[in-house]
This record gives C-alpha cells, structure tokens and sequence, in this order.
C-alpha cells in the first residue's frame, strides 16, 4: 500500500438521514412521509418496491422510522459526539414533512425551520460544516396520496417551494447541498425512493422514468435557485455508486455490465452534463416509454450541479445471462455474485479497490469534484463482558476503503470529502434492522424498538478520531 495523502482541509465526517435516525414521527407539526409507512417485516419489500400499496399504518405492525434513534430529541449530545471524533462535516437530510407537512402549503410550519436551525447551529458551534440532503427516500405521504408522488409534474413545484424555503432559512449555516438521495434508486426501489406506488395495468417502467424526468428537472430547478439565493451555495447529485464489473471478458458480458452502469449513471449524467445522454433514446424505446416533456425543460436541465456525490459499499457484476434467480441485491441494485470478493453478514461484496475504480470513472466522466458521501460496514456488534464494543472488522473496511479513496486522489481525483454512512447507529434502509450498524456510536436498541436508546463509543470511535487527526495520514488500528 502506498502513503495517503489527503488535501489540507479535506473534510471528514459522516452520515444520517432524518428518516432512519430522527423518529418524533409526528412531533412540531410534521406530517406522515413514505418511510413511516414501511413496517418492519414480510411486507417492508412490497411496500419499499411500491407493488403493495400502504396509504395507512396498522396496529399489528412495527415502524422503525416512527422512533428511530430519537435523533430529534438527542441532537445536542449526538453532534458533541462527532464532535469529539473531530468530525468537520456532517450529513443529514431535512425531513420534507417537517418543512411542509402535506408538502403542497403555500407556508412553511416554522417549528420545523426552527428544528433545523438549531441543529445547523450545534454544528456551526463545533466548526462542523452541514451537508445536507433535500430528500432522502423522503416524500410527504399528502403528495403520494392526492398527486400520485413524483409521477405528477406538480411535484416539481412543490420541491421548489420546499427547497427554496430552505435554502433562505438555512442561508449562511448551510453551503453544501443534494438535491435527491441516491436518485437511481428510484428504478430500484420505487416507494421508498420516489414515493411511486403502481396499479396493475401501467408500465412501471413508464412511470419511472417519467418520475425521474420530474425529479431531474425538479433538481436542476433548485441549483439554479440555490445559486440565485447565494452563489457561494455548492449543490451536488447523489449515485448510489459501485461500477459493475462484466462477469468474463466475453464481449456480450461485457456490453451487459456497461449497459447496467449506464441504467444507474443516466441520472447523474443528466444532472452533470445538463441533458439527456444520447444512449436513452433507445433504451426508452426499449422499454415502451415515452416521457412527456415541456419546452422550457431542456434548458433548466442545463443547470447543472457543482459536484458529484455518492455513495459506495460494494462493487457489482453483470453478464448477458443475468436474470432475476442468479442475481441478488447489494444495497438494492441486483447484481451477480462476483466470486473474487469477501462479503459482508448482508452478502455485500468487499472491494476497496472497487471504489478506486468508480472513482476514476466519474471524474474521468463528469469532470467535476467529487464527494464520498457514504461508505460503511453494516455489521452485528457484540459489546464483551466489560461493556467494550471491539468492531476490528469495521476499522478494518474502512481503513482499506479511506487507503483506496487516497489512491484515487492521487490518481488525479479531487474529492471533496468523506463521510462515512450511519456514524451513529440507525435503523436500516433496506432491512428495517436495529441490528445492521455501521455506527462508531453503538445505540442501545433493537429490530423491535427494545431498548435505553443509550449511546455508546465503539472502539471505531477512537480509531477515527486518530484518522481525522492525522489527516488521514494514521490509519494504524488501535
Ligand atoms: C443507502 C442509503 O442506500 O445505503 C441509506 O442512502 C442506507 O439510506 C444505506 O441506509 C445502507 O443501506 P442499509 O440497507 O444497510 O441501511
């Protein structure tokens, strides 16, 4: 392995989401949003992939989201945490529903702005720069219910409002911004990712990719606002990343894996390089879509963004074979198991060097800076006798992913930063666990909503403190 070597004032950190960590569900006015509809369970898939449709909760089952980590009440001595780790980022997203409840009021509920700011101040006390998500598998259940979520051009108006009302509210405590969560994920997983819900005659195709044509021009919409709020704002896309790998060097295997990379890069293609890539012709004839458009949309498209965000934990693999019995999902995109790689307790595939590769890939692609904005081991964490949380296992993913996120950077890749997914404990996105964590603060709570919600420092806690010190330079395990 060779030296890293980080930028002077590259920033570190890491990564919740308001739906997965704050819980006070309907507390200072919030509404109901799509993740408080997903119960833990047999029926979380259904409902996540939007082919059950859950317009109400019911008693006979479990919500992760409606308590979570109580983050909400917590925040104060959650950031002193990340603080002592010396964090100088953190990412979190607004709840939509906390701004506007039922998402299309002409007036936001102050108690929520309020929220935010005070959060935003607890940073600004520490030195810790915000990023912040506008949606993060997030959409007002008001909006899914009477509009039909993102499948309805009305959408684009409503996330303008909302966006533009943070973007004022937030205004020099807030600098770096994404517009949509790992936006792909929207083909992936419907409900939780745009609120999309199907009846049994549509193409669900039809409906995805018009929903992401909304989100694509709602997106370029509020870069451009961001900017025209303050031009020192610096507004990203999110990928949920992970090239693909062709399973053989067999020319169709290979066409396959490129042809899976470009169903995931489309979006940050259109929200990097401000129109749609010449290759979606044919795939939407493919598929039997035709996407309604309006005149004025080609040239908002051209806002593009500041920089690239995304997420990665695990490589993929494609094949001109693949198909849904030999493929399964890492982080919700389907993929083959590549037999080369150690996997996770979830069956994700280990690569650092994976992550090399996608990094080289986007800048090479997109040319603009990059940003890590989660990466993590989600693991089962025994605490010992003497009540220490021992996660070897987690220093040691991440000390070879931050050494291949070096490697990157010296290949000629400018990275912003990093933050590594749920630095806290949290409830699971695809799962729904307690049990699957990634924190360096393990929360004492389980798959049923059991527990003291106490705080506790993992040994991961004290590692990354001395990453962050050292500038990266120190990766020693301790
Ligand atoms: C990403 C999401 O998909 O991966 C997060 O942006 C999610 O919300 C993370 O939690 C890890 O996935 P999971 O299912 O292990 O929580």
């Amino acid at each position: 392995m060779s030296a890293v070597t980080f930028p002077e004032g590259f920033l570190w950190g890491g990564a919740l989401a308001a739906n997965q960590s704050e819980g006070s569900y309907l507390a200072g006015g919030k509404g109901l949003t799509t993740v408080d509809m997903i119960p833990h369970g047999a029926h979380r898939m259904p409902v996540k992939l939007g082919l059950e449709k859950r317009f109400a909760l019911r008693s006979d089952e479990y919500y992760p989201s409606h308590e979570a980590i109580d983050f909400y009440r917590r925040y104060q001595d959650d950031i002193a945490l990340m603080a002592e780790m010396g964090f100088t980022v953190f990412r979190t997203s607004i709840a939509w529903s906390r701004i506007y409840p039922k998402g299309d009021e002409l007036t936001p509920n102050e108690e929520g702005i309020a929220f935010y700011r005070s959060l935003f101040e607890e940073c600004q006390k520490y030195g810790i720069t915000p990023l912040v998500t506008l949606s993060h598998f997030d959409v007002p259940m008001h909006l899914v219910t009477e509009y039909g979520s993102w499948r309805n051009r009305k959408m684009i108006a409503f996330f303008s409002r909302y966006a533009r009302t943070c973007f004022e509210a937030f205004d020099g405590l807030v600098k770096y911004w994404l517009t949509f969560n790992e936006i792909n994920i929207l083909l992936h997983s419907p409900f939780s990712g745009a609120g999309l819900v199907f009846e049994p005659d549509e193409n669900p195709e039809q409906v995805k990719y018009q929903a992401a044509h909304h989100e694509l021009v709602a997106s370029a919409l509020v870069t451009k606002i961001a900017h025209e709020v303050n031009p020192a704002n610096q507004v990203g896309c999110m990928l949920a990343g992970g090239n693909f790998y062709p399973w053989s060097c067999k020319p169709e295997d290979v066409w396959a894996a490129l042809e899976k990379d470009r169903e995931n890069l489309f979006f940050i293609d259109v929200q990097a390089r401000g129109a749609y890539p010449s290759y979606a012709a044919r795939v939407f004839r493919e598929k039997g879509v035709e996407i309604a458009m309006e005149p004025e949309d080609a040239a908002t498209l051209r806002h593009t963004v500041d920089f690239v965000s995304f997420s990665y934990y695990a490589s993929r693999c494609a094949s001109a074979e693949m198909n849904e019995q030999n493929s399964s999902a890492a982080n919700v995109v389907k993929s083959l198991t590549n037999p080369h790689l150690p996997r996770s307790e979830w069956g994700w595939g280990i690569d650092p060097l994976g992550l090399r590769i996608t990094m080289n890939m986007m800048y090479d692609r997109y040319q603009k800076p990059l940003f890590l904005v989660e990466n993590g081991l989600g693991a089962h964490d025994e605490m010992n006798a003497d009540g220490e949380i021992n996660d070897d296992y987690r220093i040691s993913y991440l000390k070879q992913h931050i050494q291949a996120m070096g490697d990157a950077i010296a290949d000629g890749v400018p990275l912003i930063g990093y933050t590594t997914w749920g630095c806290i404990d949290l409830v699971a996105a695809s799962t729904g666990e307690m049990s699957k964590r990634y924190g360096f603060v393990y929360v004492d709570r389980d798959d049923q909503g059991n527990g003291s919600l106490e705080r506790i420092r993992k040994k991961s806690f004290w590692w990354y403190k001395q990453v962050i010190a050292s500038n990266g330079r120190n990766l020693d395990s301790i």
